[in-house]
């Protein structure tokens, strides 16, 4: 599995999105800017800005191609749940697709807050919730909940999206703005389409057989032949300031 290709897949479905929040948190004004959970740096790279940006990740692997992806970047290897940095340290703080993967959500997102400057800006901007996700035709109702329970076997919450606000707001972060994403289900190409199943098949192996897999994928292209597939995960937003 190519991580970083899929990590750029999926930083395209928020690139909208970033643009407008990044502009409303002012992006272009600020001097210390940190992702946390950067992984292989597919959003960081996109962060144009005269700010000092940084990254953080526990995996040094990710760290490694990090630096390749965003040069500018000061790397640092480190947990989000105790990050390394002096309270107030940022003028924006933002994750994308990490608070799913971590232990404790509430204490993540509570030490984004403390390490963001006061009247800075928190950005969780992207989290799925799997458990209200949508597979059709109906025969493929399984994928969800095959890919929510390999989630959760590799330690994520594969249903934290729809908690994200409250845990923003339990962390003391008022909210400014939080809400749904669009942009997963414009998934068009048959690029997309196979790098999507390159991903279901390493999720659900051990999970369902080889046979049901192939199935499943021999019907998902058909239905997408037709036009009948519908494939839709919620993946919330939220921004808020400390
Ligand atoms: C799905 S990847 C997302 C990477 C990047 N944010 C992006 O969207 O391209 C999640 C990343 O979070 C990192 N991660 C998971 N738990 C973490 C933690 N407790 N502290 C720091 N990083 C963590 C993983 O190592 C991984 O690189």
């Amino acid at each position: 599995m190519n991580w970083h290709s899929r990590y750029s897949q999926q930083a395209g479905w928020t690139r909208e999105l970033r643009g407008y929040l990044f502009a409303k948190a002012g992006l272009d004004k600020a001097q210390h800017v940190l992702e946390v959970g950067c992984g292989t740096g597919a959003i960081l790279a996109e962060v144009h800005s005269p700010a000092s940006l940084h990254g953080l990740d526990l995996g040094p692997a990710a760290l490694i191609q990090c630096k390749l992806h965003a040069p500018a970047a000061s790397l640092t290897r480190g947990d989000a749940l105790a990050l390394p940095y002096s309270d107030g340290s940022f003028d924006i703080v933002f994750c994308h697709f990490l608070l799913l993967w971590v232990s404790n959500p509430l204490q993540a997102v509570s030490e984004m807050k403390r390490v963001t400057c006061r009247g800075g800006s928190i950005l969780a901007l992207a989290e799925p919730d799997y458990s209200a996700g949508v597979n059709k035709p109906d025969e493929l109702a399984m994928l969800g909940q095959w890919q929510a329970e390999s989630l959760r076997r590799q330690g994520a919450d594969p249903s934290f999206g729809a908690r994200l606000a409250e845990t923003f707001y339990q962390a003391g972060i008022r909210l400014i703005e939080t809400g749904p994403i669009q942009g997963a289900e414009k998934m068009r190409s048959a690029d997309e389409w196979e790098q999507e199943w390159a991903v279901l098949e390493s999720d659900l192996t051990g999970i369902a057989s080889v046979e049901e897999i192939r199935k499943l994928k021999a019907l998902d292209q058909k239905a997408r032949a037709e036009g009948q597939r519908v494939l839709h995960v919620p993946t919330y937003f939220a921004w808020g300031t400390s």
